[in-house]
């Protein structure tokens, strides 16, 4: 009997959750298997399918060591479903069913809400694969390029974890599920992506790092709330990805650093003091800070959409539920069932930004949104230490969360990144500088030329202060076959 941590690695499907004793979700897997093959091999990264890319595999759940490095093939893979250990004796920490026994089985009452849940989350795992397959192929460096596909290897990992729960516990419309989560494509006129950041194209390298340093921690704080889960399966399956999610924000965040630190190096050797002189940094062939700023708008304002209406009957009700929680929610003090709490909102009066308080319960989504944005100002203040320490004066920020907005109170108007409402007018004037321009685009594209040198590193980027696995920058982490 596996104990809960050991993972089985001797079938086609590592696991940690008793397949081998399970025919009937072992069949459904199996029989689910050769379409995310096909899936993987006609969406997932482009080329480099027959390179030996050195990475992660989580063969444990034991948080002291629960991956091996090693070198693969990207379809050879073991893409495994894993659970955390179970908590003994966990109860429901939230809701009107709180300090109940966590439930094994789907509450009848909730199938619908839970299904949803899960086809949402699983949604974004291969989408954010498709986003990024053509990056391969512009790779700064083999460093690089290994993360970007230790990324994607691990997306699909957490599409399998939402797979097995939907395959497990919601019979056949849960194995119709898992089929279309793998027709379902980003960016599909007819049949895209069920959430709007996850059609968006992901062009270049500063696209990925943002990329990975927002829209992959809007994932953290959705995979944390559902974490507190009452539905025991979830909880166990949230709280081992985020394990793995922990290095996609790595990546995007030292990422964006290392572009920011080369830039600050060439202008300091040029002897160029002003940012904002961005024809000669661009003739440096780096990426100038305001673009970057522009960049973080977009990627920014996208992500805070993926966290939906700021007032909203659907998030309180699976708090309720004890379905989804809010994040740290074990931390938090007070009732855990919020009935006389009220949240600081901020909404859109008459066209103008206000803040209200309202019940806490109809807040959840906000609440959530304001813990993303605490957690997303860190990594941009590391960011501006960067350029403060090379003595340039430019400083990255988070803009308003009310710029840019497409989804909840401010969609309908417009917004500067200090938090000035424009007119239209006004907006159309000065949209080019608050967001990427298709000037910056085709500069950067311009700049996306692969380096496949050992060792060797794109001249817009910065070489990373350590490698992957205590291996150094100059460890060939992707054999090519030329
Ligand atoms: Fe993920
Ligand atoms: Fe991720």
């Amino acid at each position: 009997m596996l104990d809960g941590i050991d993972v089985d690695y001797d079938g086609l499907i590592p696991n940690n959750v008793g397949l081998a004793d399970d025919a009937r979700v072992k069949k459904a897997l199996e029989t689910w298997h050769p379409g995310y093959i096909d899936w993987w091999k006609d969406m997932g990264p482009e080329g480099f399918q027959d390179a030996l890319v050195y990475l992660r595999t989580a063969v444990s759940v034991d948080p002291k060591g629960w991956a091996k490095f090693g070198f693969v093939k990207m379809p050879d893979y073991k893409w495994g479903v894993l659970l955390a250990p179970a908590v003994e004796g966990r109860t429901i920490p939230f809701g009107k069913h709180k300090g109940e026994p966590v439930w094994q089985e789907v509450p009848g009452e909730y199938r619908a809400m839970l299904r949803r849940l899960l086809v949402i989350q699983g949604d974004t795992e291969p989408a954010s694969v498709e986003q990024q397959r053509h990056l391969g192929a512009t790779a700064p460096s083999l460093y690089d390029l290994r993360n970007l596909f230790q990324v994607n290897v691990e997306e699909g990992r957490h599409l399998w974890a939402m797979v097995y729960l939907l395959q497990k516990y919601f019979g056949t419309q849960g194995r119709e599920e898992a089929e279309e989560l793998l027709n379902r494509r980003s960016g599909h006129q007819d049949n895209p992506r069920m959430l709007g950041a996850f059609n968006e194209r992901t062009p270049d390298w500063l696209s990925f790092f943002m990329f990975t340093t927002f829209t992959d921690r809007d994932g953290k704080m959705q995979l944390a709330a559902l974490a507190q889960s009452g539905f025991d399966p979830l909880s166990r399956t949230c709280r081992f990805m985020l394990t793995e999610e922990a290095h996609h924000m790595f990546v995007g965040e030292t990422g964006v650093a290392r572009i920011v630190e080369r830039t600050c190096q060439a202008m300091n050797a040029a002897g160029i003091s002003d940012p904002h002189d961005v024809a000669a940094v661009r003739a440096l062939g780096v990426i100038d800070l305001p673009l970057i700023q522009r960049k973080i708008n977009l990627h920014y304002s996208l992500t805070l959409d993926l966290f939906g209406n700021e007032i909203s009957t659907n998030a309180a009700n699976a708090f309720n539920a004890g379905i989804k929680g809010r994040y740290r929610e074990d931390k938090l003090a007070g009732d855990h069932q919020l009935l006389d709490e009220t949240y600081p909102v901020l909404r859109c009066v008459d066209g103008q930004i206000v803040e209200q308080q309202v019940p806490a319960l109809s807040a959840l989504n906000m609440r959530l949104r304001d813990d993303f944005i605490a957690d997303a100002a860190g990594g941009v203040g590391r960011w501006s230490k960067v350029i403060e320490k090379a003595g340039i004066d430019f400083r990255l920020t988070l803009p308003h969360q009310a710029h840019n907005r497409h989804i909840g109170e401010f969609a309908g108007i417009e917004v500067d990144p200090a938090g000035a409402v424009l007119s239209a007018e006004a907006w159309a004037a000065r949209r080019d500088e608050f967001l990427p321009t298709a000037g910056d685009a085709a500069f950067i594209l311009g700049l996306m030329q692969p380096v496949h040198a050992v060792g060797a590193y794109a001249s817009w980027i910065a070489p990373p202060k350590m490698g992957i696995d205590g291996k150094p920058g100059d460890f060939e982490y992707v054999r090519i076959e030329e």
